[in-house]
């Protein structure tokens, strides 16, 4: 385990089993229908190119980058659209792929967002849910796993750009972040 790290919150065999599960729910949802996935960078794409590749159905994907945590730990309430979706999205069934859901909102304003282009539907996926620091009410369609309110990293999460390579989501030390 890295030095950084306290515990492992989600082991690496954890998120591969309900990564599958996921896919299942998501197969049974769109079945005979394309779908586009649209990863939010940076942190969902370990968790965006685990999960295409699992679903059996014609998948396409694209990116959206937003800034509202920056380096910080908590969140701004600020979002702000850094890099947009290239192509025209009207009447397509469209995923979002996070990799976490804090406050709730970055996923309320793109979700917002994404509507006004006119899409067949605009549903959610996201790896991680922390559902006590919910701020702004949101539905999500899929989630892998509800959290307790701890600062985790790995799998796709980072601190200050760091640990997002860690194949497991874990807890990160307090002494790493004060
Ligand atoms: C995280 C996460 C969501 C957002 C969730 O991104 O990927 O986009 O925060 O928080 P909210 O529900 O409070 O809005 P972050 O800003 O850490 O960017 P990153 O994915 O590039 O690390």
């Amino acid at each position: 385990m890295h030095p950084d790290i306290s515990s492992v919150l989600i082991s690496e065999e954890e998120i591969r089993s309900r990564v599958s599960q996921l896919a299942r729910e998501i197969e049974a949802l769109y079945e005979g229908r394309e779908l586009m996935a649209i990863g939010i960078l940076k942190g969902s794409v370990p968790f965006l190119a685990d999960l295409i590749r699992k679903i059996s159905l014609p998948v396409s994907y694209d990116f959206m980058a937003v800034s509202s945590y920056g380096e910080a730990t908590e969140s701004s309430g600020i979002v702000r659209i850094t890099y947009d979706i290239t192509g025209d999205i009207s009447g397509k069934e469209i995923l979002i792929v996070e990799d976490i859901i804090d406050t709730g909102r970055t996923l309320s304003h793109l979700k917002a967002f994404l509507k006004a282009k006119g899409p067949a539907s605009v549903r959610i996926a996201t790896l991680l849910d922390k559902p006590d620091r919910r701020v702004v009410p949101i539905s999500v369609d899929f989630t892998g796993f509800s959290i307790p309110d701890e600062f985790v990293v790995g799998y796709g999460l980072d601190y200050a750009n760091r640990y997002r390579n860690l194949p497991y989501v874990g807890i990160l030390k307090p002494e790493v972040f004060h």
